[in-house]
């Protein structure tokens, strides 16, 4: 079974929690940066601010590519302005997915990983989007029971 962790990380929370994933799950592992980068907390907060006000979706700086191939592809994210970040989800629409099984993960402060979940929906509409998770204070005590799932849930796939 070929599995693949795609992350998003401007910090390396979620990049930490993509390298556990790929080592334990023994997954092939790409990070997806955007064209234009972020900067510092306060340009991209400025910068998220204002993508979300006109409804733009930023670039992906990492070229488009056909993952069809994988049986389970995690897709890892942290939470901005309450959803993914959209170069991640230019990465996604324009990638191939076919039937493929995602499992998305983010790690946020707070927000949770319902919306996020929404948008993936909708810009991979042909996959099956399984077991997701949000780390953050309120829910990491969670994660142990979360990587059991994954591990069941990936033993019998
Ligand atoms: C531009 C920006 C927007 C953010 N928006 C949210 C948010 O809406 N809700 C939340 O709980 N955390 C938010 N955060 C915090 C990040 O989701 C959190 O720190 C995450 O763990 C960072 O992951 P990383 O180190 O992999 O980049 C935001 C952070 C940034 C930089």
């Amino acid at each position: 079974m070929k599995k693949l962790v795609l992350y998003v990380s401007r910090t390396g929370t979620t990049e930490k929690i993509a390298k556990e994933l790929s080592t334990k799950f023994d997954a092939d592992l790409i990070k997806i940066l955007p064209e234009k980068e972020y900067g510092s907390y306060f340009n991209a907060l400025m910068r998220v601010i204002i993508e979300k006000v006109v409804n733009e979706q930023a670039a992906s700086g990492t070229p488009y590519r056909d993952f069809s191939g994988y049986d389970v592809v995690f897709v890892g994210f942290p939470i901005w302005a309450g959803d993914m970040p959209t170069f991640l989800q230019d990465f996604l629409q324009n990638s191939t997915f076919g039937g493929t099984k995602i499992i998305p993960f983010a790690t946020s402060m707070i927000s949770g990983i319902e919306t996020a979940e929404k948008t993936l929906k909708r810009v991979c509409p042909g996959s099956t989007i399984i077991e997701p998770y949000v780390c953050n204070k309120k829910t990491m005590n969670q994660y142990p029971n979360w990587i059991m799932r994954l591990n069941s849930f990936l033993k019998y796939l």
